[in-house]
């Protein structure tokens, strides 16, 4: 080796050993590391090709990456060409404190991962590990014929060890335990999706929140009489008068709420609890025209949601029909994240709507008669207390706007005011 050839090796080696250590953010556990392997293994599907981050991109949101399927049906293509299922995919951040799916006191349903809660977590005690043994084994998703398939790629894997570091030697025998193995993987990507670099809580929002809370206020409490005194903590005037219209005249946050998580964490903008919008049909959904082996209704298939699951169970069946078209409320995190300026999203269970303006207004005329909404997808239960008719100018509904693009994490604070 030459003089030259030699730096250039060594300028080689320690770019790499940089990089190779910036690869892994820190501050993840070696479980959560694991979950994130498994989270991004395209070697998990079959055929190969497709990792949970195909329908939950981190440059999203942690939900649909792909600009084509957004624009039209919004729903995704599993790792078998021309297998599509019937829901948009939404946000696997944020999650990490839905309780198990149950019954309050009120009557009402709360908690469990899916648009329907259907992965209760009542097996596992956690629904969000509950939620991650589905999609591997989903004909319409990763299509893995078996447990002992998705083992066995994850004993043959480069992290096989990491595996075995964080649950113990013979955590992958299958022969003995594929339950016990599944559940494992199952677990350490719930641990991912709990980890801080699913949930960083960097928003501009979030620096607000903080710094609202060292100046002794409450974001909570803000309303149309004191919502002033809120400007100047870390929004924007125009921002903080969204959040105020959020919570009062739009009505948003009676669902979408402010309260903070059980650990002090900023609010996730969700209670857990279920809803029908009266959201229209999305009538570009590739799922109406599926075979029959999938969709034996074809183009009359309705998507019941909560009160589907509901029937389909013993416990809950006498529930169903008061829950028809009821969806899960969910996080507004990151709902306005794009990897560039115009990137085409879609919002709702079915992606009918690609701007958040056009769910504002939703939200705003659906019961006004001048307006011309097609009918709801589904006509029971459809919320008419807290929804259809708020009486919201056009600037207020830009305003509610203005202050959902304040959710997306990656915020910079200005210099100097941490
Ligand atoms: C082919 C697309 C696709 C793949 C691959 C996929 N998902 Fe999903 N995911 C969805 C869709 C669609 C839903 C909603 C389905 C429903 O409600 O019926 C969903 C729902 C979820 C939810 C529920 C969020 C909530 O608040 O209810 C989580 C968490 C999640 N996925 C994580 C994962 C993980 C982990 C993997 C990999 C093991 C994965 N997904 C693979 C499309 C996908
Ligand atoms: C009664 C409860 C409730 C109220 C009030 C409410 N929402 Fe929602 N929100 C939901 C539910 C439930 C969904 C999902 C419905 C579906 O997919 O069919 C949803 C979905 C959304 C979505 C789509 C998110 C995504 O990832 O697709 C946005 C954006 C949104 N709401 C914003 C708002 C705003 C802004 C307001 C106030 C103007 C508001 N919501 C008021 C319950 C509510």
């Amino acid at each position: 080796m030459t003089v030259n050839k030699k730096i250039f090796a060594l300028i080689g080696i320690l770019l790499f050993t940089f990089c190779a250590g910036k690869e892994e953010p820190e501050g993840l556990t070696k479980k959560e590391l694991l979950g994130k392997k498994l989270f991004f293994d395209t070697n998990l599907s079959l055929p190969p090709g497709q990792d949970c981050a195909f329908c939950h991109g981190p440059e999203v949101g942690w939900t649909g990456p792909v600009e084509e399927f957004n624009k039209a049906g919004a729903v995704y293509e599993g790792a078998v060409t021309g297998r599509f299922g019937n829901r948009k995919p939404p946000s696997a951040a944020y999650a990490g404190q839905c309780p198990v799916f149950h019954l309050d006191e009120e009557e009402n349903f709360v908690g469990g991962m899916f648009w329907d809660g259907r992965a209760t977590g009542k097996e596992l005690g956690d629904p969000l590990a509950e939620q991650a043994m589905g999609p591997f084994l989903n004909p319409l998703e990763q299509n893995n014929p078996d447990k002992k398939s998705i083992v066995t790629i994850v004993r043959d894997s480069d992290y096989a060890g990491l595996f075995e570091e964080v649950w113990g030697p013979g955590s992958l025998d299958w022969e003995n335990d594929i339950d016990g193995a599944y559940e494992r993987i199952a677990r350490s990507i719930a641990a991912f999706e709990r980890s801080s670099e699913v949930n960083p809580f960097s928003s501009k929002f979030d620096f607000f929140w903080r710094k609202t809370k060292d100046a002794g206020r409450d974001v909570e409490s803000i309303d149309e009489s004191n919502w002033e005194n809120y400007k100047n903590l870390g929004l924007d005037g125009k921002e903080v008068e969204g959040l105020m219209l959020f919570v009062t005249k739009g009505k948003c946050a009676e669902c979408h709420v402010l309260s903070p998580g059980s650990n002090g964490d900023p609010p996730v903008f969700t209670d857990f609890t279920y809803d029908n919008l009266g959201a229209p049909k999305n009538p570009k959904n590739p799922f109406y025209s599926m075979p029959k082996e999938w969709n034996p209704q074809g183009k009359d298939w309705v998507d019941k949601g909560l009160g589907g699951f509901l029937e389909s169970t013993e416990e809950y069946a006498r529930y169903a029909s008061a829950n028809y078209g009821k969806h899960k409320v969910p996080t507004l995190r990151n709902v306005n994240l794009r990897p560039r300026k115009g990137f085409a999203k879609a919002f709702l269970h079915n992606g009918f709507f690609k701007s958040l303006k056009d769910v504002v207004h939703f939200y705003n005329t659906r019961d006004v008669e001048e307006t011309n909404w097609p009918p709801p997808e589904i006509s029971e239960n459809v919320n008419k207390d807290e929804l259809g008719d708020l009486g919201l100018s056009e600037r207020e509904e830009d305003l509610i706007v203005l202050f959902m693009n304040t959710l997306s994490d990656g915020f910079i604070p200005p210099k100097g005011k941490k």
